[in-house]
């Protein structure tokens, strides 16, 4: 299966990603990374693909007259790469219309928060300002709402009272990263169905 990754920072979910597959094999595993896009450029994230020789591109919003112009142009960019599956791995902008109409079912997003409990950009600060004692990150399908759509996976992690928003999201993403690995690998392997609010992987 052909994986198009979406990032906005750091990109270690995206390395996760590259290190299973270098690992397994990208045939064992189901699938290898056929590009990585990004919504801004000089991020770690496209360096790493860069790194691994992986195809990048990079479609900001405020290349565009509007937002459905882009949402237009990142469609394109994606379809370029006729991609089986897009995992959108911290990417941080909202899709539109026309990107959901072609992929939505085949997009995948990973949230550092229980949903749906604390969706949105913060998740992490919102649990901890909340103060939950446990709380985790989710993989799921999206849909076109923010953070909405059918849950495939989530893990659970525990709150430490010394615990700020960085040293707990450090310790979501050492599960996250384990998850998203785990979750793709077998989306793209054994095939899945949506129904309504289920995943079912075969
Ligand atoms: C991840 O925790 C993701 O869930 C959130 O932002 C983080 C991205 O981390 N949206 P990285 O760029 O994969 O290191």
């Amino acid at each position: 299966k052909r994986l198009v990754v979406l990032v906005s920072g750091s990109g270690t979910n995206l390395q996760a990603l590259l290190d299973e597959i270098a690992a397994t094999g990208a045939e064992a595993y189901g699938a290898e990374i056929v590009a990585v896009g990004a919504d801004r450029d000089g991020i770690e994230g496209l360096a790493r693909a860069e790194r691994a020789g992986i195809p990048t591109f990079v479609t900001k919003v405020r290349d565009h007259g509007s937002r459905e112009e882009w949402d237009a142009a990142l469609t394109g960019a994606v379809a370029a790469h006729e991609p089986d599956l897009v995992v959108s791995a911290g990417f941080m902008k909202i899709v539109g219309k026309e990107f959901l109409a072609r992929y939505g079912g085949r997009f995948v997003n990973t949230h550092p928060a229980l949903l749906p409990s604390f969706p949105g950009a913060h998740g992490v600060r919102d649990a901890l300002a909340y103060g939950a004692r446990v709380t985790g990150c989710t993989v799921h399908f999206v849909d076109d709402g923010v953070d909405t759509g059918p849950i495939i996976a989530q893990g659970v992690v525990e709150v430490r009272d010394e615990d700020d928003e960085s040293a707990l999201h450090e310790r979501i993403k050492d599960v996250e990263r384990r998850l998203l690995v785990e979750v793709v690998g077998r989306l793209a392997r054994n095939g899945y169905r949506i129904e309504g609010r289920k995943v079912v992987i075969q």
